[in-house]
């Protein structure tokens, strides 16, 4: 199932969000397929709880062009994070048309439960670092549009975004 996509000014992008406790329950794991099926659909490459209005600590990675299927992370938290910067554009679907510069670590590690409740971790320095850094960003409530660098497209759209 579909769900709809939360933008800014929402405030469920702003609330914390409670970790999750195993074993997930059906309606968890219905909503963690609902979530796959959802950023599939607006072509995302990562989704997090709360832009689908759900202020759990839950994301779900989803890049397939690079051989990764779509997985969740759970109660995620970067254990690592390198001195090496990098700059990548971002957009985000909670601010759909808005991209820019934003800089993060280039090599992180981080440790997630999985949907069976068994902890794991990754450890990258391409794409999907950038990719994990910033679903876990939503799940502390931070966005894209809080550090970007410089803004590449859609500069006109931001007081559309901006929160009261
Ligand atoms: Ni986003």
């Amino acid at each position: 199932m579909i769900l709809p996509l939360v933008h800014l000014p929402s405030r469920v992008l702003r609330m914390p969000t409670q970790p999750l406790k195993f074993p997930l329950n059906k309606s968890v794991i219905k909503l963690i397929h609902d979530m796959v099926d959802t950023v599939r659909k607006a072509n995302g490459v990562g989704l997090a709880a709360p832009q689908i209005g759900q202020n759990l600590q839950l994301a779900i990675i989803d890049i397939e062009e690079a051989g990764i299927p779509p997985f969740a992370i759970i109660n995620p938290k970067i254990t690592e994070s390198s001195s090496e910067i990098e700059s990548m554009e971002e957009g985000c679907l909670s601010l759909p048309g808005v991209f820019g510069e934003v800089k993060r670590p280039k090599k992180i590690t981080i440790e997630a439960f999985d949907i069976e409740g068994k902890l794991f971790n990754i450890t990258d320095d391409g794409f999907l670092a950038k990719v994990l850094q910033h679903e876990i960003d939503h799940l502390n409530n931070k966005l894209i549009i809080d550090c970007f660098d410089n803004i590449t497209k859609g500069q006109e759209l931001l007081t559309k975004y901006q929160e009261k």
